[in-house]
């Protein structure tokens, strides 16, 4: 039987509750597809300062490393704001992705067409919707040396190396010409350098990807786009915070946060962590939605471990659950049959898949 280690780290806020959620799912379709999963614990962000007074303990990292997958929550809340920023949760998971090179974050935004009603968009503009946001996660802004805070001035910088844009969009040309093969780069290069050289990159690769047509769009108009017209989407290519912005605003687009898987691929080992944050003021209630989490389990199966009829088995279950009108609070309003806790609708869907 093929066994896997899978470095778990729940994190903060409503990072455990849904985590328990993913590995119940994992159990079962384990359980079913005749796999073992062996899961290690780790804390990471505001759970590893309270203990290790470090937001990414050596542990922690090393256990990653060394695993076939992590698993992860999510991090941060206001009990640790006012922490010096060298130790906030939020340096945990940017060290991790750096550390693992998790450079390539794959977003997959898809309307299920149970919850059609859900997004506060109309449903004939949403309906089959079905975009990939590739975002580059270990560069630009968010790692970029020079940066400082002083006491009248602040500043950041974005960088991007030929070799880094290179990568990235080699994953985004290869996603696409298994999609659509519509590859649109989202950038503002009619104010930055660095788009101007992400433009000058994907154009010499484009040659080499025939069957992948290039389009690029400005971040403001994208903005837009995505709310107007977002099924004009296939593969959306772009730098790291435009990407953590676009793929907040996309989730949106399929009515809740609390659905959007990722992946943070790249080298050997990935991340598996859905796109929301920690949601402190609602953790601890058993309200929180743990789809976005059981998915990113299945890609993590997917793409990590190979295990895709169990991927697509959890896949199936949340829509069958979704179909049947079972929804956390967060989506009561939306066709909903039963409202369920956290914990009963990680179940819900993990009978499922044992039915299925
Ligand atoms: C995300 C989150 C993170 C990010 C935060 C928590 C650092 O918003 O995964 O989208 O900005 O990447
Ligand atoms: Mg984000």
């Amino acid at each position: 039987m093929d066994r896997y280690k899978i470095c778990v780290i729940k994190g903060d806020g409503i990072g455990p509750e849904i985590a328990d959620e993913a590995i119940k799912v994992l159990d079962s379709v384990s359980a079913k597809f005749g796999f073992g999963l062996d899961y290690e614990y780790f804390l990471m962000g505001g759970a590893a300062i309270d203990v290790f007074g470090v937001p990414l303990p050596d542990d922690t990292l090393n256990a990653a490393k060394a695993s076939d997958a992590v698993l992860f929550g999510a991090i941060g809340g206001p009990k640790w704001d006012n922490l010096d920023p060298s130790i906030r949760p939020e340096k945990g998971l940017l060290k991790i992705r750096k550390e693992l090179e998790a450079f390539a974050n794959l977003r997959p935004a898809i309307i299920f067409d149970e919850l059609i009603n859900a997004s506060t968009i109309k449903p004939e503009i949403i309906k089959g919707v079905d975009v990939l946001i590739v975002r580059e996660l270990t560069g630009g802004l968010y790692f970029g040396e020079p940066r400082a805070i002083g006491k009248d001035k602040a500043y950041n910088t974005m960088v991007y190396s030929r070799s880094e844009i290179e990568r990235i969009a080699k994953v985004a040309f290869v996603a696409a010409g298994k999609r659509r093969g519509k590859l649109c780069v989202v950038d503002k290069a009619n104010v930055l350098e660095t788009s101007r050289l992400w433009r000058e990159v994907v154009d010499a690769m484009a040659p080499s990807y025939p069957d992948v047509s290039v389009e690029y769009m400005y971040v403001d108009n994208a903005a837009m786009q995505l709310i107007r017209n977002p099924r004009q989407f296939d593969v959306i290519l772009t730098e790291n915070l435009f990407g953590d912005i676009l793929s907040d605003e996309a989730s949106m687009v399929c009515g809740s946060i609390g659905l959007l898987p990722s992946a943070s691929v790249g080298s050997k080992v990935g991340i598996y962590e859905p796109i929301h944050g920690s949601a402190p003021d609602i953790a601890g209630q058993g309200i929180a939605n743990p789809i976005a989490m059981i998915l990113s389990a299945a890609m993590m199966l997917r793409y990590a471990l190979g295990q895709e009829t169990a991927a697509m088995a959890i896949e199936n279950a949340v829509k069958a659950v979704l179909k049947d009108g079972y929804r956390t609070k967060d989506l009561a309003s939306f066709d909903a049959k039963e409202i369920c806790t956290t914990s009963e609708i990680g179940t819900i869907i993990s009978d499922y898949i044992k039915k299925a």
